[in-house]
């Protein structure tokens, strides 16, 4: 029995040694595992004869629990310490400020393309991309606009250099091209809205080399002109936020549409202020018509049976409209204090239900 005193006395201090969990799975390896000193005694007993067994079974019996109990309770100890150092390095200051300000907005281009697209969207339009750089064929051929055309110099275009292959890439001069790719990639029914940026060789007050347009495509066997002037005024009521604008539909060329209209808004100007809305005033807005039947053909797509409109607008233009912003130049300064002034919010995203601008 001396043996289980001194086999007591180590394990009880093997267990107040134990600092981790690991060292306290260890002391009771050690004293109750398979082959520990407790277990090893327990086994002993076997060869015991039966009072003797009585008698010993008791004494170990007790050690063995006393043992298991001080295990518990100093697991328990144990196991709210590394409790309580994970709360501690886990641990979230919720009375810190929420993060400061930002400092940046959303440019006057982003958000008025989100306006636009917002209410297309809503009309069944899907958006629609395709590259700056593009060919001769999708920018002006495809478009009716063949070689010696005059209206290709009316685009001011970028071109690069003479490719081995022959022909010359360019900037897009206008996002039209995108109809072109729409049509050739795509079945009838289309309803494609084209946002993105375009080129021209031309730089003074009212235009900068790189500016934004917005393209529509609507190809069915029912559309017609109809069509095309319900949409835009809905569009132009919905983004000037002026339900009685006036929208006057003024013939036009493009040599892609046939007929061509330019759209043209009310307004008015008192004391030097410009406002959208019922006046003595039009200004220009966007051009739109008719995709011309050898446009579709050029796209492989039967114009006895298929028809559409199209339209096109400047964004920057349509932007300084509604926003007042009196300088096309500063679009493009990147000037804090102009973004400041002119830019939103950036997680006022517009919708149609929830407002196009706050
Ligand atoms: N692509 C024309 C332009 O840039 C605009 C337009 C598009 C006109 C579609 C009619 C139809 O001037």
């Amino acid at each position: 029995m001396q043996d289980l005193d001194k086999i007591r006395a180590e394990a009880l201090a093997s267990v107040t040694a134990a600092t981790t969990p690991e060292q306290l799975d260890a002391a009771r390896v050690a004293a109750l595992g398979k082959k520990g000193t407790i277990s090893g005694l327990m086994k002993a007993l076997g060869a015991m004869s039966p009072d003797e067994r009585k008698a010993a079974g008791a004494t170990l019996n007790a050690v063995r629990d006393e043992v298991a109990a001080a295990l518990d309770a100093a697991k328990a100890v144990l196991d709210a310490k590394v409790l309580d150092a994970r709360l501690l390095r886990e641990r979230i200051d919720v009375a810190l400020p929420a993060r400061p300000d930002a400092q940046g907005r959303i440019h006057p281009i982003s958000q008025t393309i989100e306006e636009i697209t917002a209410i297309f969207a809503q009309m069944g339009f899907t958006v629609a991309e395709g590259p700056d750089i593009e060919d001769d064929f999708h920018n002006f051929t495809a478009l009716n606009i063949p070689p010696e055309h005059p209206a290709r110099q009316m685009h001011d275009t970028f071109y690069f250099g003479e490719r081995p292959e022959g022909g010359r890439h360019l900037l897009r001069t206008h996002t039209s091209p995108v109809q072109i790719r729409t049509m050739l990639s795509g079945k009838p029914p289309i309803r494609v809205l084209v946002p993105g940026r375009t080129y021209r060789c031309d730089s003074d007050m009212t235009h900068t080399p790189m500016f934004h347009q917005v393209e529509g495509l609507v190809i069915d066997e029912a559309t017609h002109m109809g069509h095309l002037k319900g949409c835009l005024i809905e569009f132009v009521r919905a983004y000037f936020e002026v339900d009685d604008v006036p929208v006057r539909f003024r013939p036009s060329f493009f040599p892609f549409t046939e007929p061509s209209a330019e759209v043209d808004i009310g307004c008015s100007r008192e004391g030097g202020e410009l406002k959208i809305g019922p006046g003595a005033g039009w200004l220009e807005i966007l051009g739109c018509g008719m995709v011309h039947p050898n446009v579709l053909r050029n796209c492989g797509i039967d114009p006895d049976r298929y028809q559409g409109f199209a339209f096109g607008m400047g964004v920057e233009r349509v932007a300084m409209l509604k926003y007042g912003i009196p300088d096309l130049r500063t679009f493009f300064d990147s000037d804090l204090r102009w973004l400041k002034h002119y830019g939103f919010v950036p997680l006022d995203v517009p919708t149609l239900s929830g407002g196009l601008t706050r």
